[in-house]
């Protein structure tokens, strides 16, 4: 098999926010991305998982450049993109595109769907080839399964699961590698999600895209990733390929997230892993596994070190001392 090739790698970044502490003097930064290192292999999906807050959109966002990292590098196929300014940055961006969470205020109302799905062949000043811009906008709303009629539409003429095919095909318009899609589907009707998912699917193919998907839902997150990331209070607690996660969960972290799926019948007899204690804050930098206040496996160490993500076995990480020393 060819080696497979890396179009993204994260490598140590932080991102921390300053936040008003009652204590005027000290200035306090709450840690909403902790030392996160990953890489994205191109042509596949890497799905990142975690509760609210956990700090995807952060990881995200950093990605997108919306966010100055505050430590860490960032590499697209090889070049870090963390330190670029002006054109250079620019030209950068064009390979890397958004889809965000909420379909309805990501589309500009006033504009018609030619439109939108025009501009950024305007603010990048490109010019298809062989056939005019509004000729390319078609082609790419009909790659997104909508119609030459909905051109001169706007927004609001549209369900969530057509703007967010609307969004697509923007982003699609400046021939992007990587898309990094923010919940694209979690503000969307269970049926819808299922077709967004499959057009994305279709998509990757046909476009030859590579993914970051992140989402709260693991069923999403299964249906769509080759591997998958799992998010605690800002760090990358195990990262595996897509299939071992149900099979093979090693974090307890992990284990407790799957234990909280309602089993499929009344019948099935299920584990619950609970977590108990509170979750610790964000703000500043804490010692320790970000987990070892609800762990049940937490012992001295777990309280004053911080486990490093491994690998245990080809392919699968896991940040917790029950499997490495
Ligand atoms: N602009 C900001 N200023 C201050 N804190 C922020 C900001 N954006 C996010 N946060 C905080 O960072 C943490 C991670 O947030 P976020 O990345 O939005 O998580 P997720 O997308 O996983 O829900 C949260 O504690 C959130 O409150
Ligand atoms: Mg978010």
């Amino acid at each position: 098999m060819a080696e497979r090739d890396v179009l993204l790698e994260v490598e140590h970044l932080t991102k921390t926010f300053p936040i008003q502490g009652r204590n005027r003097e000290r200035k306090q930064f709450l840690y909403a991305l902790d030392d996160v290192s990953l890489q994205i292999h191109r042509g596949e999906t890497l799905g990142v998982i975690g509760e609210s807050g956990c700090g995807k959109s952060t990881l995200s966002r950093c990605i997108v450049s919306l966010h100055k990292a505050t430590e860490g590098k960032i590499f697209l196929d090889g070049q870090d993109i963390s330190q670029m300014r002006g054109k250079e940055r620019k030209n950068m961006h064009r390979r890397i595109q958004m889809i965000f969470q909420d379909p309805y205020s990501s589309l500009d109302p006033r504009k018609t769907v030619a439109q939108s799905v025009m501009e950024p062949f305007i603010i990048h000043n490109i010019q298809p080839e062989g056939m005019s811009r509004l000729e390319r906008a078609l082609e790419l709303i009909q790659a997104v399964g909508l119609d030459q009629y909905h051109m001169h539409r706007y927004p609001y003429e549209f369900s969530g699961g057509q703007r967010q095919r609307i969004n697509i095909a923007r982003a699609l318009t400046v021939g992007p590698e990587l898309l990094v899609c923010d919940e694209p589907v979690s503000a969307l009707d269970v049926s819808m999600q299922a077709q967004v998912l499959n057009l994305l699917i279709r998509l990757q193919q046909e476009f030859h895209l590579t993914y970051l998907f992140i989402s709260h839902d693991l069923s999403v997150i299964r249906y769509i990733s080759d591997t998958i990331a799992v998010m605690y209070l800002g760090h990358i607690v195990e990262l595996c390929p897509a299939g071992d996660i149900y099979q093979r969960p090693l974090h307890p972290y992990t284990q407790a997230l799957l234990s909280a799926i309602p089993p499929s019948s009344p019948f099935e007899e299920k584990e619950q892993i609970e977590l108990k204690g509170d979750i610790p804050s964000p703000i500043g930098r804490q010692p320790g596994c970000p987990l070892a206040s609800r762990c049940q496996h937490c012992t001295q160490r777990c309280r004053t070190e911080r486990p490093e993500l491994k690998a245990v076995e080809k392919d699968h990480s896991v940040a917790c001392f029950l499997y490495s020393q």
